[in-house]
């Protein structure tokens, strides 16, 4: 597939429908140098990225249970047991974070942030064009202290996405996309 095309008929993979086998470990170097290439103001390097597979999946789940129970302890169990399973969904999860360099001189917490987000989405193309699905996920577990310190990331930084990723069970045809006409303006001077 031309580069131009898999840009514009990407397509997320819902977690649950990515399976075995998911990229080894080859393939996960690949994918992180592809993240490595991500656009850096100030050469920061402000990435950090997380393999989390195999049984580590279910202390994950666990840890979602937990920092679930303590943010919202009026949930129903049943919910809060659902949490445990969420990992599970795909074979390999990549964590990416910011590892964020407060109060630096050229480069904003923001810029570091967008960064590590750069870094995501040149990860999800790489296993893309590798053959495998991915999706990128976030949610109240991304932003919890606890979640974030077990992962060993400071509550300064920032956990940008779990990226799911495994090898899609069903070929989704790419949605209808946003109109190019609503979102691209000419400035043409004030
Ligand atoms: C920072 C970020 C966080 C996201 N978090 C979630 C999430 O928690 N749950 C979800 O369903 N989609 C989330 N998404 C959206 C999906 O990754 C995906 O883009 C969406 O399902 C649309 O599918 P598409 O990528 O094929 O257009 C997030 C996207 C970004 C960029």
């Amino acid at each position: 597939m031309q580069l131009i095309d898999l840009l514009q008929q990407r397509v997320s993979t819902p977690a649950r429908l990515l399976v075995e086998p998911a990229p080894d470990d080859n393939q996960i170097e690949q994918i992180v140098r592809a993240g490595l290439a991500a656009p850096d103001h100030a050469a920061m390097r402000p990435w950090r990225f997380t393999v989390v597979r195999g049984e580590a999946r279910h202390e994950l789940g666990d840890i979602f249970v937990k920092a679930t129970r303590k943010r919202d302890p009026d949930m129903p169990d049943e919910k809060i047991e659902g949490q445990k399973s969420k990992p599970l969904r795909s074979p390999l999860i990549i964590v990416v974070a910011a590892i964020i360099t407060p109060d630096h001189p050229k480069t904003p917490e923001v810029e570091q942030i967008v960064s590590a987000g750069a870094a995501a989405q040149q990860m999800q193309l790489a296993a893309n064009a590798l053959g495998f699905g991915s999706i990128w996920l976030t949610g109240p577990n991304a932003r919890d202290s606890d979640v974030k310190s077990a992962l060993g990331l400071a509550e300064k930084d920032e956990l940008v996405g779990f990226l799911y990723l495994g090898t899609a069970t069903v070929t989704k045809a790419p949605p209808a996309r946003a109109a190019v006409a609503d979102h691209l303006h000419y400035w043409r001077g004030c």
